[in-house]
């Protein structure tokens, strides 16, 4: 059986996320970190509660003491990387707390994967993997001419949200460059959807 440390798991793609891979796979366990912020709603999950391979964890991504003791609980197979504050208006208000989870919260996660996964000689234990989930805001805009973003097109963020973002995809980039972490980056753009914030 795999397990999945999910991230912000009580936020709208995250929950999405937890339900899908619950629809799909009968033999997964997920250990659901998530500190639930004003974006976090525990309903979202209601239905696992009760699930014996759900575990729910309140706590923020920013503690390394807690993020590595989750890794020593539980053998984790996979990361999937949700957490992070994501709201563009609120970073233009408030962009520390932008950096604070997205930039060190996202080194927290990455040093605690690392220091469970990776062996003696360097190599990675098999089948481990880190999904760092990231968004297309960190290439900037795009014309109304029917032009697209590459993964090789130059990173342009504008707000310090998706500074914050871009920040913390090239931590990512460098841990695959420097210590070959198994780490793959998606940028994917706006989703809508169900157990979304309302923002008003
Ligand atoms: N929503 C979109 O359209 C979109 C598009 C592209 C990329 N993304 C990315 O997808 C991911 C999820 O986005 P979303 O829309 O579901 O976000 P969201 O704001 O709905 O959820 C974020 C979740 O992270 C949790 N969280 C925030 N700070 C935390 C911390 N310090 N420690 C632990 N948990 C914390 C919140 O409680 C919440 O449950 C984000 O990384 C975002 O950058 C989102």
């Amino acid at each position: 059986m795999k397990t999945y440390l999910v991230t912000g798991g009580a936020g709208f793609i995250g929950s999405n996320y937890i339900h899908y891979m619950f629809k799909k796979y009968k033999d997964i366990k997920i250990v659901n970190l998530d500190k639930l912020t004003y974006a976090g709603n525990p309903e979202n999950l209601k239905e696992f509660e009760n699930n014996e391979n759900y575990v729910f964890i309140k706590e923020d991504i920013c503690n390394a003491e807690a993020v590595n003791k989750i890794f020593q609980e539980y053998d984790i197979d996979r990361v999937v990387h949700f957490a992070a504050e994501s709201h563009v208006d609120r970073s233009i208000k408030n962009p520390e707390i932008f950096v604070q989870t997205n930039v060190i919260g996202t080194t927290v996660l990455l040093n605690a994967a690392r220091n469970a996964w990776e062996q003696e000689d360097g190599t990675y234990k098999e089948g481990k993997k880190f999904l760092h989930v990231s968004t297309d805001e960190v290439y900037g805009s795009l014309e109304e001419d029917g032009t697209f973003f590459y993964e090789t097109t130059p990173y342009s963020p504008h707000s310090p949200y998706s500074a914050s973002k871009a920040s913390s995809d090239m931590l990512v980039k460098a841990y695959i460059d420097t210590y070959k972490f198994p780490a793959n980056i998606t940028n994917c753009s706006n989703n809508y959807g169900p157990y979304q914030f309302r923002r008003n």
